[in-house]
């Protein structure tokens, strides 16, 4: 009787233990972390079955290091959306078949109790495996890719897909649901959880939805030829064919924002004569000693508002530096002060001074001729790591505060291979990251008054990891740098 309480205690622990938060969907560099401690907590696993010779856990052992043992670096592989959404069920299953068949055996081995228990890390929750095929979901409307573009060099099983469509089919997005649940009929096997059934009642569901009758009651037609005896099928089908007309529909929408069309590439309004008159130069930073002689590559990228770009200004040791100080870190991007949205999913941290961060904010002051010496005058360096497609809808950087975030200097640290790009939707402007490169604008007029044309946006990311670095420089304490204007016509 003890023991058995003693076991219901334990299991309960273990539960609350692991549903501890930590979201991983919204930085690709979590999903990659987590694979790397999944890597040692398996190698704990060997060694004490080595040790214990635990008859359970020997049979499912080889498979599971099987699928860890890749040797390919998982940041590497997380720039692939896909592949990161599938790692992300995987781990969560592994995870969850550990603590259920694995774990109770390992009393045991004694001498690992306390190594294992530390080294498991939080169980990925539905609700990040859901939002990373949300994710996914988002790149296809934005991206306008069916999902056999979107799995070219990952494909997915019919399970995984379905659960993509299912994701879809919650957010009433019926008709990505729909070639979802085909794309997983197509690659239904003997192994798959889901079933022939299954998928042809969501297409049937999922046409009705979008306002396809006709395949609608195709496919209930199919599922009754599947199982003839079944009532149920047959009453739906029935309640199909004597509808007059096709449902009311809510079809994709067709319409794109100006942010989704120049996320796709479409309109570049610098692809015209206007960039032509654009300029690219060397500058000193207006005389600064400090870049007399090492004078940084200025390119500008726009003349209203102004918008340069700054090339090699940050080396790669030093964006290592700063990945590696701000991974244990991150945490969710917010909105404003605490908030957390769906229209920003990124991770990130404000960092403290010290030595790499000093020199840079130092630099960012020689380039901007700003001052960034206390508090007032600027927030503290911003690195921010994006998720699953992860993106930052349009919005100002200047919010309405009392000392306002006059000028943004936003440093890329690392090339972004499809998607990814800063726009101003304002201005048709769309920036590529480039690593290494800033760019630099200001978000208020000389008066004082927000500059509108500044709305921006981070463009969700289709393919690589985006790495950023924000610093935003604040009014206060740019009295004598930039003196505000008494004319309001600048
Ligand atoms: C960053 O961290 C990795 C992994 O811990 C380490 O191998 C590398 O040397 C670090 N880089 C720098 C520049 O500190
Ligand atoms: C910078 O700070 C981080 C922790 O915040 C620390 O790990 C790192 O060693 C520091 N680097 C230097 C050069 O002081
Ligand atoms: C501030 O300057 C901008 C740009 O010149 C102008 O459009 C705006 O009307 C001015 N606002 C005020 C309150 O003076």
């Amino acid at each position: 009787m003890a023991i058995k309480e003693l076991t219901v205690f334990m299991v309960c622990f273990w539960i609350v233990y692991s549903v501890a938060e930590h979201e991983y969907f919204s930085s690709t560099d979590q999903i990659a972390q987590l694979y790397g401690k999944m890597k040692d907590l398996l190698k704990v696993f060997s060694q004490c079955n080595d040790a214990a010779n635990v008859e359970t856990t020997k049979s499912v052992l080889p498979n599971l290091l099987f699928s860890y043992s890749d040797s390919e670096n998982p940041e590497e592989a997380m720039r692939n959306p896909v592949a990161a959404y599938r790692l992300l069920g995987q781990m969560r299953n592994d995870l969850i078949f550990i603590e259920q068949h694995i774990q109770p055996n390992l009393y045991l081995c004694e001498e690992y109790h306390d190594e294992l228990d530390a080294k498991l890390p939080d169980i990925p929750q539905l609700e990040d495996v859901d939002a990373a095929a949300s994710g996914l979901i988002r790149l296809q409307e934005i991206y306008r890719l069916h999902p056999e573009d979107i799995t070219k060099e990952t494909s997915l099983n019919a399970d995984e897909a379905y659960h993509v469509g299912l994701v879809a089919y919650n957010e009433n997005k019926f008709q990505h649901a729909f070639l979802w649940f085909l794309y997983s009929l197509d690659r239904l096997t003997e192994y798959s959880t889901t079933t022939e059934e299954e998928l042809l009642h969501s297409l049937s569901f999922s046409a009705y939805h979008f306002g396809s009758l006709s395949v609608a009651i195709y496919f209930s037609q199919e599922l009754l030829n599947l199982d003839p005896s079944n009532d149920e099928v047959r009453v739906q089908l029935n309640w199909l064919l004597r509808l007059q007309s096709n449902p009311d529909i809510s079809t994709l929408n067709t319409e794109s924002s100006d942010y989704e069309t120049l996320c796709r590439g479409e309109v570049d309004e610098r692809t015209s004569k206007r960039q032509r008159a654009l300029s690219c130069r060397y500058s000193t930073g207006g005389g600064n000693p400090r870049l007399m002689y090492a004078p940084v590559k200025e390119e500008m990228e726009w003349d209203e508002p102004l918008i340069i770009r700054y090339h090699d200004i940050i080396s790669d040791r030093e964006i290592e530096i700063l990945k590696n100080i701000s991974i244990s870190q991150l945490s969710r991007s917010q909105i404003g002060k605490g908030t957390v949205s769906d229209i920003r999913t990124s991770q990130s941290v404000f960092l403290e001074e010290n030595y790499t961060v000093s020199r840079i904010n130092q630099r960012i002051a020689d380039i901007s001729g700003l001052s960034m010496e206390s508090e007032e005058s600027a927030e503290s360096l911003h690195v921010q790591n994006y998720g699953i497609g992860g993106r930052y809808e349009p919005h100002y950087d200047a919010w309405d505060n009392e000392n306002e975030r006059i000028a943004t200097f936003l440093i890329y640290m690392s090339d972004v291979e499809i998607g990814g790009a800063t726009v101003f939707p304002k201005v048709g402007v769309a920036l590529q990251p480039e690593k290494g490169s800033a760019v630099f604008w200001y978000n208020l007029h000389k008066n004082g008054t927000l500059d509108l044309k500044t709305l921006h946006a981070g463009c969700p990311v289709l393919m690589g990891n985006k790495w950023v670095a924000n610093k935003w420089i604040l009014e206060y304490g740019q009295v004598f740098r930039r003196p505000c204007s008494l004319s309001d016509r600048e």
